[in-house]
């Protein structure tokens, strides 16, 4: 079996490639533009060193690149996009090029270089603000910042071609993932590591928004499983836990588990559009593949900080770039002080 992964050089591409190079016997091809966000030291030296790991630098735009992969592949699964909402309020411009251009050029593709399954990854941010609890599937979609509203889009391209074309599609909508490997900016590295160097943590407004986070290592199973499945072509399906923690909570876990005290925590102003609540019901996916998730957020977390702890010289690369500095000055201005 041969599958293509776009974006699997970042967070969760690259923790789906060190599970596929270990747990299945498929050839493998990455494809990622390495973005920012994109990182080669991301894979496992047994990834590596799998003659069955094949990586390509390039973009999903670039059909030239993209196609001849598609020609030789059975599953596609789309993960390649720019994903912090943050970044998106800066600047919409790479969003709308990836993640809606993007899927157009691979969805273009398709209709000529015919694969058994699309996986396309969509997210819960396209629902927006939650009008009932749990989300399910059939909740209004109001997306509130550029990027889930890019998401949006791609995900009614990928939904529109299935339908106008019959590619076989399935799409997932993760709600938030978290674990090894997840770029410094996101919420959770962004505060272990904020705490381990004795920086402020910077929460949004009072800290009482809530969302949805899985450990990334409940997802590569679900994705594997849903790809190969038959009979599932055009279902949309969330993944979710069920259950929600604030950024307020969030923050005293790390504090807590670093032994850091509660005085790191810095409110700053509310963000533009920061939804309130995001929680999803999993209920449609547990029917269908009898998958729920496995592992606790806090044992998750844990995982999560010892990562961290145990691998400094991943992180402190990357703090170094000017990528990070930049965007972290950008975005903070006159908000906190980080210490880089
Ligand atoms: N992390 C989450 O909490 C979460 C939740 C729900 C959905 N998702 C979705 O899952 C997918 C992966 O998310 P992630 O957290 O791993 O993101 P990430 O930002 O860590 O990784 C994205 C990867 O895509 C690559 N990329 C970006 N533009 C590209 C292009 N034009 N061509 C080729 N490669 C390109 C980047 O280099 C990077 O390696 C995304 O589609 C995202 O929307 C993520």
């Amino acid at each position: 079996m041969r599958v293509l992964l776009t974006g699997g050089a970042g967070f969760i591409g690259s923790n789906f490639v060190n599970w596929i190079i270990e747990n299945t016997d498929a050839d493998l091809f990455v494809i990622d533009a390495l973005t920012y966000a994109g990182n080669l030291d991301n894979f496992t030296p047994s990834v590596w060193g799998s003659t069955r790991f094949h990586f390509i630098k390039g973009n999903i735009c670039d059909s030239d690149v993209l196609y001849p992969l598609l020609k030789k592949v059975d599953y596609v699964i789309h993960l390649a996009a720019w994903t912090h909402i943050d970044r998106s309020l800066l600047d919409i411009t790479p969003f709308i090029e990836t993640n809606i251009k993007g899927t157009g050029v691979l969805l273009e593709g398709l209709r000529k270089y015919h694969v058994k399954r699309l996986v396309h990854v969509s997210t819960c941010e396209v629902y927006g603000e939650a009008k009932y609890l749990p989300i399910d599937e059939q909740h209004p979609k109001e997306p509130l910042s550029p990027y889930a509203v890019s998401k949006l889009a791609g995900e009614q391209l990928v939904q529109l071609y299935q339908k106008l074309y019959r590619i076989p599609v399935v799409i997932l909508r993760p709600f938030n993932i978290f674990g090894p490997r997840q770029y410094p900016e996101k919420l959770i590295p962004f505060f272990i590591i904020n705490a381990m160097l004795d920086n402020p943590l910077p929460i949004y407004g009072d800290g009482t928004a809530k969302r949805d986070w899985l450990y990334v290592d409940d997802l590569p199973p679900v994705i594997w499983k849903i790809m190969e499945m038959e009979g599932v072509d055009g279902e949309v399906l969330n993944i979710a836990t069920g259950k929600g923690m604030t950024i307020n909570e969030i923050a005293d876990c790390i504090l807590n588990t670093l032994d850091k005290p509660k005085t790191l925590k810095r409110h700053v102003e509310e963000r533009e559009g920061h939804i309130k609540q995001l929680i999803g019901s999993y209920k449609k996916v547990e029917q269908l593949l009898g998958w729920s998730p496995t592992v606790e957020f806090n044992q998750g977390l844990r995982k999560t900080i010892t990562w961290y702890k145990e691998n400094r010289e991943w992180w402190t690369k990357i703090l170094r770039r000017d990528s990070y500095r930049k965007f972290v000055k950008s975005w903070y201005k006159g908000r906190i002080q980080l210490r880089l």
